[in-house]
């Protein structure tokens, strides 16, 4: 069956890759989605071990919806008890584009919804309710110029939920996204890893998930397809067991700092519910104060863009990354993402690569600096 993979605009070539390893067959990139030919194993497969999906979808049915009634007319023709029971639950997201009639995307999500309980209520009667946060069954809803699909989602809750993140700090980046930047990177998890500016550790837990080859969802109960009826009990089973037999016994060093003390507490306590305090250790230390191992390794850092976090004079602070790294970080690779392009010429180095990425609604730039011994004096 066809298999989508929604994931975040970018990392769709990574995914594709990951998709490839989980024996996922004819391969398409979208624009922030990726399809596949796969079984149900591929569909458990991608749940658990995708770290770049953020969403896993089956299709059922594509469609005309140029107007409401098109809309309607054609989601009836689904015969929806073969999905859920009329005593389930159920929610539609729903993405709309360059369709005129449905101004609101709500709005198409709504009319979706009518005619599906309308099924239900001619049917049997009765009708099942909608829960936004915690339905039997989600459905994806996609129309664009007046074309529709729609698809129901395996996954459930949003993949980039890893069941480790139990507070926010001041900007934290999407787990999928920080996946996606120790996957760009072409890091492979054999050399020492530092984030310099970690925050509350997501780069630093992806990192450690990537190089000891855990799954992304080691930690998650819960998956749509659960509530299915012809969920497969022993092939799950099978699958998470497969996957965990596949965890590392050994790994790199992974080390995090940041100047702010209640961020480095939330970092320990994140790495605590991952499980991984016997893999990453951090502290609390200003990056301009940091002496590293010595190299070869690798930095990864999401430094304040002064959009959200408001810091003075954002250009001292690129500044002073440079200087650090021509200074201390000989034999490191480092990439650093910000979405501020002015504050990135401060950091006086030449990237060796720019990769253009989102950070939420902000464009963003992923740059590699290629640190090596001698680059010192080169750089002074
Ligand atoms: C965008 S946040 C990083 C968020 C992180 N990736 C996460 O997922 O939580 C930027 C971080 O840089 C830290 N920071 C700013 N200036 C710093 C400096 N001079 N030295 C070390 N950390 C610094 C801030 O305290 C903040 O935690």
């Amino acid at each position: 069956m066809k298999i989508h993979v929604k994931t975040l605009a970018r990392l769709e070539e990574v995914l594709a890759r990951e998709i490839e390893e989980i024996g996922g067959q004819d391969i398409e990139i979208g624009k922030r989605i990726v399809s596949f030919e796969g079984s149900m194993k591929q569909v458990y497969r991608a749940n658990y071990e995708l770290r770049t999906a953020i969403r896993v979808l089956i299709p059922i049915q594509s469609f005309k919806a140029r107007d409401e009634r098109e809309l309607y007319k054609n989601v009836g023709k689904i015969d929806w008890s073969e999905y859920m029971e009329v005593n389930q639950t159920f929610a539609i997201d729903s993405v709309v584009n360059n369709t005129p009639a449905f101004n609101h995307t709500k709005y198409a999500a709504f009319k979706a919804k009518d005619a599906i309980v309308d099924q239900f209520r001619d049917k049997f009667g009765r009708r099942p309710n909608v829960s936004v946060d915690q339905p039997d069954l989600r459905l994806n809803l996609h129309i664009s110029n007046g074309q529709a699909s729609i698809a129901v989602d395996s996954s459930g809750d949003s993949l980039h939920k890893r069941n480790y993140r139990t507070q926010t700090g001041p900007a934290p980046i999407n787990e999928v996204l920080a996946a996606g930047l120790v996957m760009l990177s072409g890091w492979q998890g054999d050399t020492l890893f530092l984030d310099p500016m970690c925050g509350t550790g997501t780069i630093l837990i992806e990192a450690a998930s990537y190089a000891w080859n855990i799954p992304p969802q080691l930690h998650r109960k819960e998956f749509g397809f659960m509530k299915w009826p012809n969920f497969d009990r022993r092939l799950w089973k099978e699958i998470v067991e497969k996957a965990n037999n596949k965890i590392k016994r050994e790994g790199p060093i992974i080390m995090g700092s940041d100047k702010d003390f209640k961020s480095i507490r939330i970092a320990e306590e994140h790495i605590e519910a991952a499980g991984m305090e016997d893999k990453i250790q951090v502290q609390r230390k200003k990056f301009e104060k940091l002496v590293p191992p010595e190299g070869p390794g690798i930095l990864i850092m999401n430094p304040p863009y002064d959009e959200r976090l408001g810091i003075k004079d954002i250009g001292a602070l690129y500044k002073m990354i440079g200087d650090q790294l021509k200074q201390n970080f000989a034999g490191y690779e480092a990439w650093i993402i910000s979405s501020n392009m002015q504050a990135f010429k401060q950091v006086g180095l030449r990237p060796s690569k720019k990769i253009k990425l989102y950070n939420g609604p902000l464009e963003c730039k992923y740059q590699r600096y290629e640190m090596y011994e001698g680059s010192k004096k080169k750089n002074q």
